[in-house]
């Protein structure tokens, strides 16, 4: 039922313009409507891929039956990942001490486990994000925070923190008033068609996932957060191969022609907030290649 109301909605969408995204949402949601999002969201790609497991979908587009062809590449690609390298920098970078003799374990030993990021924070109503706690525990060490939050060492040092939690099913606490707010928020951004090509998030990840655009196979929107940060071929190209997922936003934003919006700031924020909750129950792959 969900997955038939979810399917007619996106098609309303496309056709109409209409901005949300999830069945019978005229009201504000609850801690009760985002568990129907999650069960509507995950079951309109149950329906409309039967045969990938939910736990498959960390795989991003390599999953889909549409990519098969191309899906060889990848495996091969897979026996010697070309990421390799950059998590044992990244490895590295985490464990070198700061010039006070602190590394970065002695602040991640009070972190929350990856897999249940952003994470939301009552008291300043924010949302925090291993990025923004990556450059918090360098200020707190007397450290420069990193101006570049997008690829690079802030990249790798991600790499570091969440691969360790890799196999973890995505589980977001989204129980506080508050942190239902910044859903809705992210909600309504990933619905929300923009830029001169007037395309929502949805419109291409969960309309026409498994479609070409561009020689492009979309991926579907279930399991976006999972693989990130990851590790892009075309990205190489240009000499930075890796990217976080707010990265990722801004890339897709301005290929509609919208405008992107700052990594880390709340727009993207509430969008990674909604997308992972989407993914509940998606164990983390980290980082994971794309083409
Ligand atoms: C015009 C179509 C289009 C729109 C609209 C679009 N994207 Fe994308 N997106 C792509 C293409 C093409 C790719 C690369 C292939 C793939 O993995 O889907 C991509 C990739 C991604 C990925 C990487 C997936 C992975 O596993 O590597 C994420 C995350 C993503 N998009 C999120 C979004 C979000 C959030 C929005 C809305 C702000 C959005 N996209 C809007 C076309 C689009």
């Amino acid at each position: 039922m969900h997955n038939l109301s979810l399917a007619a909605v996106a098609a309303a969408a496309l056709t109409a313009g209409t901005l949300l995204g999830v069945p019978g949402k005229a009201a504000a949601d609850t801690p009760e409507s985002v568990a129907q999002d999650i069960a509507a969201f995950q079951g309109y790609f149950k329906e409309r891929f039967p045969e990938v497991a939910l736990e498959e979908y960390n795989d991003g587009v390599n999953v889909l039956p549409q990519y098969a062809e191309r899906r060889e590449n990848w495996v091969l690609l897979m026996e010697f990942p070309p990421y390799e390298e950059h998590v044992e920098k990244g490895r590295e970078e985490w464990s070198t001490p700061f010039a006070n003799g602190k590394t970065f374990d002695d602040c991640a030993k009070d972190w929350p486990p990856a897999n249940v990021y952003p994470v939301y924070v009552a008291e300043s109503d924010d949302l925090r994000t291993i990025v923004g706690d990556i450059n918090a525990c360098l200020e707190a060490n007397g450290e420069e925070p990193l101006k570049n939050v997008n690829n690079g060492k802030m990249a790798r040092l991600v790499i570091a923190y969440k691969e360790r939690f890799n196999g973890e099913p995505v589980n977001v606490d989204v129980s506080h008033p508050g942190a239902v707010k910044w859903y809705e928020k992210g909600k309504e951004f990933y619905w929300t068609k923009r830029g001169q090509l007037n395309f929502s998030c949805a419109d291409c990840h969960v309309h026409s996932a498994g479609q070409s655009v561009r020689g492009d196979v979309l991926s579907a929107g279930l399991g976006h957060t999972t693989g990130f940060p990851v590790y892009r071929t075309k990205w190489a190209l240009g000499g930075k191969p890796l990217g976080t997922i707010h990265r990722r936003y801004g890339g897709c934003n301005r290929q509609v022609r919208a405008s992107s919006f700052s990594s880390q700031g709340p727009e993207y924020k509430a969008l990674e907030l909604y997308e992972a909750v989407m993914n509940t129950g998606i164990p983390l792959k980290v980082p994971s290649q794309r083409q």
